[in-house]
């Protein structure tokens, strides 16, 4: 069967490309090659862009037991084990994702706002006037917080900070995830995959003490951080879940929901700062009761800025694709990005204007940053709470200026689209913010 055009560069060639300028690149790809086309690249092998939203929205609607996310994933099983709902196909990845649900609810993620403020307002309380840092630095460090204390209901700071140094040890090792099994196999203490190992013992023997802690807790019943509520959790089967298992999935929530986060985050001041109209209007709505327009620069950040540039989808069985036959085997990407940035659907996609979304929210088929279908992001809700309650605290609580004259470039940074030098700010005041205000706004260019 024939695939759609595309570049005919080799795989490490458009591996590069699309690393130094992903958006771009991608962009570039669709003007000269239509909605779908076909890109060869490193590790990932060959798969099929798609920036139709019908397409699409096919493809995230009706059966979608033919399409596999967990197969491509499977080099993170050795991280993240392999009940990891992020490496799991078919019933396996149903049962996981049906107990993991509930607690990402929206009426769930409601409870979570004041912990979020709580531990935003901590973290910006010990930044220095005149200091400069990469936004997306303390935003790591805030959002792995929200994740230690949110979802594994860890809250003493000992606790914290030891799962902290023990799971970072593992999350950045992150290169090594997808390198082949040959690099990562454990052949003894001065090899790569050795490395890992020992960071992995050392954060697995902390996980597994905070599982057995917590079934031993006299209030587990009243407790409603993740962790606790998957311990309570029952499948259809009347079964809950094995330490394992909570292990697999703590795992995976902190890899998939920190980083990406942060990301977000720093891409959002990056934005903010550059652009004194937003920035100008957000400041205004802030003291009152509506969050109107801090929901639109959340949704705008993650349409113009989106932290994963498309899903992934492997074809178990040949499947007709915006008007291709594709054989089986093959992988799809439904182009997150490139359906971002239609002119057709957003009206000059590359302007950063929040008010897109004031009047009509965003639409599940051509507003996807959290992909979609049976797959879509388990923390979509609590991701975007904890993006509009981290922006009000900032904002409220400190002036920020931006160390460079044009919003950063994007680049890739694992598997994130972040701003190139991490969105470096300088803090110009603290305190409540209110006289400031004019000066803040005359920052943003
Ligand atoms: C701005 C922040 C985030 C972004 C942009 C993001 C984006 C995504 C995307 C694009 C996917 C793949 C969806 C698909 O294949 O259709 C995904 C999956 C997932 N995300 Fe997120 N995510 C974010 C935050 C979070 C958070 C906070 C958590 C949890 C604490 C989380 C947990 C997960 C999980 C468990 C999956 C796998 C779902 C499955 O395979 O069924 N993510 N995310």
């Amino acid at each position: 069967m024939a695939l759609p055009r595309g570049p005919r560069a080799p795989a490490p060639f458009n591996t590069v490309r699309f690393g130094r300028r992903p958006i771009q690149t991608l962009l570039r790809w669709r003007s000269l090659y239509g909605d779908l086309f076909t890109v060869r690249f490193l590790v990932f092998g060959t798969g099929v862009y798609v920036a139709d939203p019908a397409a699409i929205r096919e493809l995230f609607t009706g059966d979608q037991s033919d399409l596999h996310a967990g197969e491509a994933n499977a080099p993170l099983s050795g991280v993240l084990g392999e009940h990891s709902v992020l490496v799991l196909d078919g019933a396996a990845h149903l049962r996981q994702r049906r107990l993991l649900l509930p607690p990402f609810q929206g009426s769930a993620v409601k409870e979570m706002r004041p912990l979020i403020r709580e531990v935003a307002e901590a973290e910006v309380d010990r930044w220095v006037p005149g200091s400069e840092f990469p936004a997306r630095e303390r935003m790591r460090a805030l959002t792995f917080e929200v994740i230690c204390r949110a979802v594994f209901g860890v809250y003493e700071p000992h606790r914290v900070a030891r799962l902290r140094r023990a799971m970072l040890a593992v999350i950045d090792t992150q290169i090594l995830f997808f390198a082949p099994e040959a690099v990562r196999r454990d052949r003894g203490r001065w090899s790569p995959g050795g490395w890992l190992a020992r960071r992995l013992r050392a954060a697995d023997a902390l996980l597994y003490e905070e599982i057995e802690r917590r079934r031993r807790e006299p209030d587990l019943e009243q407790r409603t951080d993740v962790l606790s509520l998957l311990l309570r959790a029952r499948d259809e089967d009347g079964n809950g879940m094995s330490d394992v298992e909570l292990r697999d999935e703590l795992m995976t929530m902190l890899a998939a929901g920190h980083e990406t986060t942060a990301t977000a985050l720093a891409s959002a001041l990056d934005l903010l700062l550059h652009n004194r109209r937003a920035m100008g209007r957000l400041l205004d709505e802030l003291p009152g009761d509506g969050d109107e327009y801090l929901d639109a620069v959340v949704t705008e950040t993650l349409r113009i800025r989106p932290v994963i540039d498309a899903t992934e989808r492997t074809l178990k069985a040949p499947r007709r694709v915006g008007g291709w036959d594709l054989p089986e085997g093959i992988r799809v990407y439904p182009g997150i990005a490139l359906v971002h940035h239609r002119e057709d659907l957003y009206p000059r996609p590359a302007e950063f204007r929040p008010e897109r979304f004031l009047d009509e929210g965003a639409e599940s088929y051509t507003w996807l940053p959290f992909g979609g279908g049976i797959r879509r992001c388990i923390g979509a809700a609590l991701a975007q709470a904890e993006m509009a309650e981290v922006l009000r605290v900032v904002l409220s609580r400190v002036d920020l200026a931006p160390v460079r004259p044009r919003p950063e470039p994007v680049v890739l940074r694992g598997i994130t689209l972040a701003p190139k030098h991490g969105a470096r700010v300088r803090v110009t005041a603290v305190g409540a913010r209110g006289e400031r205000r004019d000066e803040l706004v005359g920052a943003a260019g």
